[in-house]
């Protein structure tokens, strides 16, 4: 009996202990967000107040069509892709055919006309349909919807007194409308909108957050979106379920959108909200490159010769029936950054190629048909290094993106980055 009274003296003693460092310890999250709010939010330099559409409410739209340029799909492109019996070898090469055919075609010809498929015609067209991840049937079942109304728009994001600006980089990060903390630790740091200047050029920067829509069982968070959207003006929100599989439709209407309202842009990074990335290397590393290459970029950590995952509980999970072959070289999508000048023809020629699940192999895919090679890039860490170095700004000098980071080590790793203190 005493023996047991003792253990479980002890038993309690250790589960208070236990108890007290839990609540020191998470203690620590709530006043780290106070001090995080305390920080003034820079006003954006030499750029009136940007306004979003909304006033609270929002307001949907279609944005105006953009006119699709001929495009040839490269042969290597084409050869990468073996003529299988996969449902999306199938549609890519018979979409081939028909253009070959016909020489030019309209858009819903070519992608088919945005709608959902029927169960019936994907049942008849892949075999073991039924079997698919709920997931993965959803993902097909809509992948020739690509034009979302747009909820939330910025159309002033890239003018200034109704000019179009010159701007030199244009940050397009994928978020979700729980993240406001990622969203506003990039505000505050690399993704802060305004003017770089060095001897010779003041560089202008600006920043979108791409967003969809939560699903019905998600708290609805749109009152908070428009009052961020009010506050800050770089919320872009369109109206389709924002999930892993929707990233690649999420890229097309971005590509859309610069198209319309940022035309004039010099370079897109697009990338997570949780890396970070050392703005000013990105803008030296831009500035440093030849005229012909400016013009043609697509660079990043580049991921080769790899193929589709086949495990069914992956995120990357792409079934045999679906997908078969290769993946293209392409820029893992934590972040990459590309030429402007590539907007309307990877606009272009993304309608000759069916969405795939995974977004980043999907643009590697929309580059090779371009033939424009994916150039790689040894600042671009899309794998992390040691844990121990995770914070220091040293290492961080040099390299441009680096995956992936809490908001609060991308706060204090901008602060040392940024002290003139500082030698490396
Ligand atoms: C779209 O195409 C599908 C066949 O792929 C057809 O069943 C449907 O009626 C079409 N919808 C419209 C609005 O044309
Ligand atoms: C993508 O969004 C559309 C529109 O909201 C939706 O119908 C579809 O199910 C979504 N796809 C996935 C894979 O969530």
């Amino acid at each position: 009996m005493k023996g047991h009274v003792r253990i479980f003296l002890a038993t309690l003693v250790i589960c208070s202990c236990l108890v007290f460092i839990y609540l020191n310890f998470n203690q620590e999250g709530p006043n780290t967000h106070c001090d995080l709010s305390d920080i003034p939010v820079r006003p954006v330099m030499g750029h009136p107040s940007i306004r979003p559409v909304t006033d609270g409410k929002a307001k949907r739209a279609q944005l105006p069509h953009v006119r699709i340029s001929e495009v040839h799909v490269s042969p290597a492109f084409r050869k990468s892709i073996p003529q299988s019996s996969a449902f999306w070898n199938r549609k890519f090469h018979s979409g081939l055919k028909k253009l070959n055919d016909a020489g030019h075609l309209r858009l819903p010809e070519i992608s088919g006309n945005g709608t959902l498929e029927s169960t019936e015609y994907l049942q008849a067209n892949i075999p073991n349909f039924n079997t698919y991840p709920p997931m993965y049937k959803d993902f097909v079942r809509s992948m020739n919807f690509r034009s979302p109304d747009i909820l939330i728009n910025q159309p002033n994001k890239c003018t200034s007194n109704g000019k179009p600006d010159n701007v030199t980089l244009l940050f397009g990060i994928k978020s979700s409308a729980r993240n406001f903390e990622r969203r506003q630790a990039v505000r505050q740091t690399w993704g802060q909108e305004g003017v770089y200047e060095d001897m010779h050029n003041s560089l202008l920067v600006r920043t979108v957050f791409l967003l969809g829509t939560s699903s019905l069982d998600d708290p609805d968070l749109g009152m908070l979106l428009s009052v961020e959207a009010q506050q800050f003006g770089d919320l872009l929100v369109w109206d389709f379920k924002d999930t892993f599989y929707n990233l690649t439709l999420k890229e097309h209407v971005f590509l859309k959108w610069s198209i319309l309202h940022c035309p004039q842009v010099s370079f897109i990074f697009k990338g997570d909200d949780d890396v970070f990335v050392n703005t000013k290397a990105i803008l030296e590393y831009l500035k440093s490159l030849q005229p012909a290459k400016k013009s043609k970029l697509y660079v990043g950590h580049i991921i080769v010769q790899t193929s589709p995952v086949r495990f069914r509980n992956i995120k990357y999970f792409v079934p045999q029936t679906f997908y078969d072959g290769p993946y293209p070289p392409y820029a893992g999508g934590g972040g990459f950054v590309f030429s402007g000048a590539l907007l309307e023809s990877l606009y272009s020629i993304s309608w000759h190629i069916p969405f795939h699940p995974i977004d980043d192999v999907y643009t590697g895919m929309c580059f090779l048909a371009l033939d424009i090679a994916a150039e790689k890039h040894m600042g671009f860490k899309t794998f992390d290094f040691m844990v121990k170095e995770r914070e220091n700004p040293c290492l961080h000098k040099h390299l441009l993106v680096v995956h992936r980071r809490s908001p609060q080590e991308t706060i204090r790793l901008w602060q040392k980055l940024k002290s003139p203190i500082l030698i490396c």
